[in-house]
């Protein structure tokens, strides 16, 4: 993990207290942002604002917070070897170095529409791992037998359509798992598009396992709490983690 000088590490904090409910990883608030000063932004928006997410120390926050979920997900998915993965959304890269690690991967590649994210990957990159500054609904990579996504999808104007690139990029019998913290049922979390200043797609976990269906895969759908988790709803309600399992 990047540590120090122009990526310094936000200290984490102590305690524990489910009110109020803290800045979510994926959106502290951070005034110096050209975000922070605007209502709202359109989705083209995206690539850029997560620019300064990638300069100011929220990618590693991202990383710590939202790796503690997906690690436990992860724990319980057996990868069939070999396996070429794709993270869409990948941030400054680090699932993209942590499948590159695992047994039986040949090929790890992050996608991201924000340039300064995909620098920051790429600086960090081993011989595996490739990273491209593109957005998920214009790139045709691939195929890949696994495909993961975290806290990603839903800054999509259509959630099915993003859900259904993903599909077209995996091979058959290809797997795609789809992680966030941001859906229905997580009333904490529904504040988070104000918040940050950023459209999101709020959906239900039944409109998300729909969006996944609707693009042809076989759906299943977990939830995975973190129980040392600051908050109330990340001990109580968890990462939602949908699962696509795209036909042989
Ligand atoms: C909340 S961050 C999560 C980053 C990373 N997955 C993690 O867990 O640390 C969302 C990332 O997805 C990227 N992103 C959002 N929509 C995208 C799209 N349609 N195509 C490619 N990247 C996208 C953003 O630029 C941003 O870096």
């Amino acid at each position: 993990m990047p540590n120090g000088g122009l990526y310094a590490k936000i200290p984490a904090r102590r305690g524990r207290t489910s009110r109020p409910e803290p800045a979510p990883a994926s959106c502290p608030r951070v005034p110096n942002l050209e975000i922070a000063s605007r209502a709202r932004c359109t989705v083209d928006d995206v690539g850029r604002n997560f620019d300064g997410w990638a300069l100011d120390g929220r990618s590693e926050r991202m990383e710590q917070e939202h790796g503690k979920t997906v690690v436990g997900f992860l724990q319980g998915v057996r990868f069939r070897r070999p396996f070429e993965f794709l993270d869409v959304g990948c941030g400054n890269g680090w699932l993209v170095r942590r499948a590159a690690g695992m047994k039986g991967c040949t090929r790890a590649v992050g996608i991201d529409k924000s340039a300064n994210m995909i620098q920051l990957a790429s600086s960090l990159a081993g011989p595996k791992e490739e990273f491209f500054r593109t957005g998920l609904e214009e790139w045709s990579g691939g195929p890949f037998d696994y495909a993961f996504s975290m806290e990603a999808i839903y800054y999509s104007p259509s959630v099915g359509a993003a859900v259904s690139s993903v599909y077209s990029l995996l091979r058959k019998g290809g797997t795609f798992f789809c992680g966030t913290d941001y859906y229905g049922e997580n009333t904490a979390t529904a504040g988070w598009p104000k918040r940050c200043g950023m459209e999101m797609q709020l959906l239900s976990e039944e409109e998300w396992r729909a969006a996944f269906r609707g693009a042809g895969f076989r759906v299943s759908s977990r939830r995975v709490t973190d129980p040392r988790g600051r908050a109330a709803w990340r001990r109580e309600m968890g990462t939602l983690f949908i699962t696509g399992k795209k036909p042989s």
